[in-house]
C-alpha cells in the first residue's frame, strides 16, 4: 500500500479491528457483492430511518484482503448518518479519498467493493419498491 504512514496505520487498524462487522437482523435491506477479480464477497446490512432518507446503521461481513476489509469498515462509519442521496452519488474517487492511500489499478476493485455493495443494495431496494408500487397500481 502506498501513501502516508498515518493512512497506512489507519487501514491496518480497520483491517484488524473492523468497525460494524457483523449482522443486523431487522435491516431495511441486505446486499452481497463479489469482487470478480478474486471471488471475495462482502455482505452488507443497511438500516434506514423511517422516512428512508438517511442511513442509520450499517453492518458488514465477508472476507477479502486488507484493502477491501478496511474500506468496508471505514465506509460503514462514513455511511452511518449519511443521506441515501449521498450514497447514491459516491464514486470510486470518494472511496480512494476515504482510504487516503494510492490504490494500484489492480486493487481498485478491492477498494470499491463495499461501496458498490452499499450502492447496488440501495439501488435494488428502491428500484424494487418502485416496481412494487407499479404492480400495486396495475392490480387496482
Ligand atoms: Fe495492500 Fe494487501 S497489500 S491490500
Ligand atoms: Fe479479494 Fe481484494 S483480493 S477483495
Amino acid at each position: 500500500i502506498g501513501g502516508s504512514d498515518m493512512y497506512r496505520q489507519q487501514i491496518l487498524d480497520h483491517y484488524k479491528n473492523p468497525r460494524n462487522f457483523g449482522e443486523i437482523e431487522d435491516a431495511t435491506f441486505t446486499h452481497v457483492g463479489e469482487n470478480p477479480m478474486c471471488g471475495d464477497t462482502i455482505e452488507m446490512d443497511v438500516v434506514l430511518d423511517d422516512d428512508e432518507e438517511v442511513i442509520e446503521r450499517v453492518a458488514f461481513r465477508g472476507d477479502g484482503c486488507a484493502i477491501s476489509q478496511a474500506s468496508a469498515s471505514m465506509l460503514s462509519e462514513q455511511l452511518t448518518g449519511m443521506p441515501v442521496e449521498d450514497l447514491e452519488e459516491m464514486d470510486r474517487d470518494d472511496v480512494i479519498d476515504m482510504l487516503g492511500v494510492d490504490i494500484s489499478p489492480m486493487r481498485v476493485k478491492c477498494a470499491v467493493l463495499a461501496e458498490k455493495v452499499a450502492q447496488d443494495g440501495a439501488e435494488i431496494y428502491f428500484g424494487e419498491k418502485n416496481v412494487d408500487k407499479t404492480t400495486t397500481e396495475d392490480d387496482e
